[in-house]
């Protein structure tokens, strides 16, 4: 199996994995090499645009599996991805995409070392935000949507990054993959882990051991820690899904790849029904009982070591079952069933969330280009597109 494209030296990998920082992709190639999987540090090919601490993109000795590691948050994450996606070293049209990385976790769907994967990905933080002490008295919350009054309306000012869909049925095959991993635990993440039962059956996942589930990722660069703004982001996952997603992990940068690869889905570069959102928990996202906010976000709560390692033990598991699939089923890819895009609608369809696919469902690929920027500034079902004041 050649995967550098014949004669012309273009890399055509089967799986990208995306790292954020260099624990993760230290666990990942640790995981690669344990179940034979190959060698992340066999190739290194420099990719202008990258990120200065990680300039190279890493590939096994064959180029069947490649890894970029973006650098943490929003910017650099974009930054790094695109300047993959328009690299021509690299031919992405058949690549299953593999972001993953560690993330804060909500207690009640996972727990510390728990791996999630992600249908909807959502920019909680992309909103209005008063400090509490300044909000409204019967507001929930200080953050509220752009073109809104208050907390949980539909934001009508539309960036076109608020949220993602990738394709559901992708998603559950890699979570059968995943599920065969014998994920790691320790005793001092299982004490952090029971100061969740006093919290009652509400919190009953954080108390269990390392599992995979299936739910859905937030995106803010801001650090956030504490059930005020935890419960605050799980109903903007709520509204802005139209009630379908359920927010369990709290990360800092999958928005801005998956805006990237739409964007590059466009133009035919890569193919947006094969992207994997994977998340493995490191902190809860808001304190046990009878521990402040505060002390919760300084404690070391144990949690980075089992996630990092779950992160390669289930990635590394859903990268072989892509590899070992890739005849039968991978190569021509799995159909997706569900929605897949961001909320322009920017791939053709019509979103399942939002106000509305801002192309009349054909895309931006498809839209003749007059139409294309009536329908940017006045939009559909009446929210605007445009930045404009309340
Ligand atoms: C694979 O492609 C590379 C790069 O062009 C080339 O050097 C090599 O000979 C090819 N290998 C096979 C087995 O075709
Ligand atoms: C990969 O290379 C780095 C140094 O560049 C090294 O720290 C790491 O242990 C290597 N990992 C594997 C799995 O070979
Ligand atoms: C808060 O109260 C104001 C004034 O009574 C009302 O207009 C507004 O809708 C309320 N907002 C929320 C979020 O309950
Ligand atoms: C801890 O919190 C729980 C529930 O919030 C409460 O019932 C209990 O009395 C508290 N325990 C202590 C030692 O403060
Ligand atoms: C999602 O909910 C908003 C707010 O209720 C609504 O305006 C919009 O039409 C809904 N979108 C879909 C696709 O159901
Ligand atoms: C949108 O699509 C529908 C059905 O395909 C068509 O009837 C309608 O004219 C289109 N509207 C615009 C603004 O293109």
């Amino acid at each position: 199996m050649n995967h550098t494209g014949g004669n012309t030296g273009i890399i055509a990998p089967k799986v990208f994995i995306i790292s954020m920082f260099e624990p993760e992709s230290e666990a990942w190639k640790t995981s690669m090499v344990e179940s034979g999987t190959g060698n992340l540090n066999d190739s290194k090919i420099d990719v202008p645009g990258l990120s200065m601490l990680y300039p190279q993109v890493l590939c096994t000795a064959d180029k069947a599996v490649c890894q970029l590691t973006a650098g943490e948050g929003e910017i650099n994450a974009a930054a790094s991805v695109m300047a993959l996606v328009l690299s021509d070293k690299f031919d992405l049209r058949q690549t299953y995409f593999v972001n993953g990385g560690i993330a804060g976790v909500n207690p009640k769907y996972s727990t510390l070392g728990g791996v999630a994967l992600s249908r909807y990905v959502i920019q909680v933080a992309l909103q209005y935000e008063l400090d509490a002490r300044e909000k409204p008295d019967n507001f929930s919350t200080g953050y509220f949507g752009y073109g809104t009054k208050g907390p949980n309306e539909y934001p009508t000012t539309i960036y076109g990054t608020e949220v993602f869909e990738v394709n559901e049925a992708l998603r559950d095959a890699a979570y059968g993959f995943a599920q065969k991993a014998e994920l790691s635990d320790s005793t001092v993440v299982a004490d952090y882990r029971a100061k969740y039962k006093e919290a009652g059956s509400e919190y009953a996942a954080a108390t269990g051991l390392p599992n995979v589930v299936r739910c859905d990722t937030a995106t803010s660069d801001v650090y956030y820690s504490g059930t005020w703004l935890s419960e605050a982001f799980e109903t903007v996952t709520k509204v802005w899904t139209n009630e379908t997603g359920k927010y369990c992990m709290s990360a800092q940068e999958d928005n801005a790849v998956l805006e990237v690869l739409v964007r590059g889905a466009i133009q035919r570069l890569v193919d947006f029904s094969r992207v994997v959102v994977m998340r493995t928990g490191s902190d809860f996202d808001r304190p046990p009982p009878n521990v402040t906010a505060y002390q919760h976000l300084l404690e070391d709560q144990n949690g980075f070591p089992t996630a990092v390692a779950n992160l390669g033990k289930a990635g590394v598991e859903i990268v072989q079952g892509i590899l070992q699939g890739w005849e039968q089923t991978f190569q021509k890819g799995i159909k997706p069933t569900n929605y897949i895009g961001d909320i322009f609608g920017s791939l053709g369809g019509q979103p399942d969330f939002g106000p509305g696919s801002q192309t009349n469902g054909t895309g931006y690929a498809a839209a003749p280009v007059q139409r294309r920027a009536h329908m940017r500034t006045r939009g559909r079902g009446g929210a605007s597109v445009v930045r404009r004041r309340i």
